[in-house]
């Protein structure tokens, strides 16, 4: 073998051939560095002579003259010393520049020839172009960095699971979304993402082929379950992602709906709100009218028939039917009032005054001391004191309203609750009449603000406090809402503009 390895001596040999025939320009060098042989191709590409490059040293031909100590050959990190002392092939990847000044890479591989005894008795050093593979390699790196860019800073979360359900990619808006990292998702399994059965729902989506194109599931709206168990109303679509014709992961898509959900709402309530002023309004104004109209022959109804209970005697047995007549017509009258209130006739006259004063004043006011009977009247009123600026007045007829439909509702036991509290942020003070009654029928809450709506009977309600109530609230650029209504009560929430307390300010004690 060493003989034949001999360039004089092994121009016949089909070693030789096969030598000269490598795609690669390659070397034969013995252990202690000198080259024996090349091959046409290394001639081509070094463009040396023969006598220039046998006998020479690898180290020499490379590095020339200069031997400083960060040469590779003279540390232990010498390829050829390694291959020759571990005896197996090894590679070195070295780059340089080109004429035009751009980065290339050669990939040197040493490979050992052992002799009969197993010893290295040559070492072939081949030199491999690897240029194109690098910048190759160099440019999917860089789109891999661009994708994994455009991925991180999407709003949208994103996110992709193996086969077997395990996360293994979260951009930053889907692990605040989820409230994960995508090492702490590792532990979690994607059904766990979502309400029991909703991810089988969405794989079978996926999988099936009459629901748009198969392996994509277009815009679909579904909770999600994030790291604290809270469910979040969300948009998502989702792909399954396939390799060779097989499944090899899923990657979804999704954008929070909270934010968009509560402006709808929003809007909604608006909507709703601006329709009911607009009836009060147009019913408003009919009321008005109508109630102008009675008003009069009201009065002399009520004039005369007071002038007849006088002169008739105790025992006139006409007495009784005359009282009916007066009590239906004080009926009457309180009704007309209501009208008029409601329509607004009066517009409000304001004051700043201590919301807590109010709930005592409105307590007081209630003469109709039976209704109390059974209920016990609990006040929770902030310690702070609330101010507000409004009509107290009309305050009051409001508050008085929903504290008599809550006794009606109770029918005599149970718990009023009446509490004020305030919100510095937003600056808002609220008053809440809770009862422990019936509550509202499901049917029914849209139409209690309406007038004339009433479930009391004949004589009983004239279905205008909550509707008196609203206009009222409204004028005194407050809201009236049912906070929560069901089996176990209703509750009723005035909200109002805190009144900021200013040096000079001056108000109105009502309490
Ligand atoms: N606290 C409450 N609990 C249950 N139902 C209520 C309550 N407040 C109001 N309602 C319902 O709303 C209707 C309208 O109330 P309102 O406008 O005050 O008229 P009225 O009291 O004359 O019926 C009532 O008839 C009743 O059905
Ligand atoms: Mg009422």
């Amino acid at each position: 073998m060493t003989d034949t390895l001999k360039k004089e001596d092994a121009t016949d040999d089909w070693k030789t051939h096969v030598f000269d025939s490598l795609s690669f320009p390659t070397l034969i060098l013995r252990p202690d560095r000198t080259i024996v042989a090349a091959n046409r191709k290394f001639f081509q590409k070094t463009g040396l002579t023969e006598n220039q490059l046998i006998g020479d040293t690898c180290k020499h031909l490379f590095f020339g003259d200069s031997d400083h100590d960060n040469l590779p050959c003279n540390s232990s990190q010498c390829t050829l010393a390694k291959c020759i002392s571990e005896k197996r092939a090894l590679s070195i990847v070295l780059n340089d520049r080109d004429e035009n000044g751009d980065k290339t890479w050669e990939e040197r591989v040493f490979s050992p020839i052992l002799d009969s005894r197993g010893e290295v008795s040559y070492v072939i050093e081949s030199l491999r172009d690897i240029t194109k593979v690098k910048k190759l390699e160099k440019k999917y790196i860089d789109v891999r960095e661009l994708i994994d860019k455009v991925v991180q800073s999407s709003a949208s979360a994103i996110m992709a699971a193996n086969r077997k359900g395990d996360i293994i990619l979260m951009n930053k808006a889907a692990e605040d979304l989820f409230g994960y990292t995508v090492e702490g998702a590792n532990h979690v399994n994607i059904e766990d993402f979502y309400p029991p059965g909703v991810a089988r729902q969405i794989m079978r989506k996926l999988r099936d082929e009459k629901n748009g194109e198969k392996g994509k599931l277009p815009i679909t709206k579904v909770n999600i379950i994030t790291r604290d168990g809270e469910e979040i109303p969300v948009e998502m679509t989702a792909a399954i992602i396939y390799e060779e014709g097989r499944e090899a992961a899923t990657a979804a898509i999704f954008n929070d709906l909270r934010e968009k959900q509560a402006v709808q709402k929003k809007l909604e309530e608006a909507e709703i709100q601006l329709v009911q002023s607009e009836k009060l309004a147009s019913l408003g104004r009919l009321a008005a009218g109508v109630a102008h109209e009675i008003n009069n022959p009201l009065t002399s109804i009520l004039l005369y028939g007071n002038l007849m209970q006088e002169k008739l005697d105790e025992d006139n047995p006409l007495g009784e039917n005359l009282r009916y007549v007066l009590e239906d017509a004080e009926r009457c009258r309180e009704i007309v009032k209501n009208l008029l209130a409601y329509s607004r006739q009066t517009s409000p006259s304001k004051d700043i005054f201590y919301l807590n004063n109010l709930v005592g004043e409105s307590l007081r006011l209630i003469r109709d001391q039976k209704l109390f009977m059974n209920v016990k009247i609990v006040k929770d009123l902030d310690d702070y004191q609330i101010l507000i600026n409004a009509d107290k007045n009309q305050l009051c007829q409001v508050l008085i309203n929903l504290i008599i439909n809550a006794f009606d509702a109770m029918e005599g036991h149970g718990t009023l609750t009446l509490k004020t509290y305030r919100d510095k942020k937003k600056k808002k003070a609220y008053l809440e009449v809770s009862d422990t009654g019936s509550g509202i029928p499901e049917e029914n809450i849209s139409k209690v603000f309406d007038p004339f709506f009433t479930t009391k009977e004949v004589g009983k309600g004239t279905g205008l406090g909550l509707s008196m109530a609203y206009g009222i609230m409204e004028e005194n650029q407050g809201k009236i809402s049912i906070k929560k209504t069901g089996p176990e009560g209703t509750t009723i929430l005035l909200e109002f503009p805190e009144e900021e307390i200013s040096s000079e300010f001056h108000f109105v004690s009502i309490g």
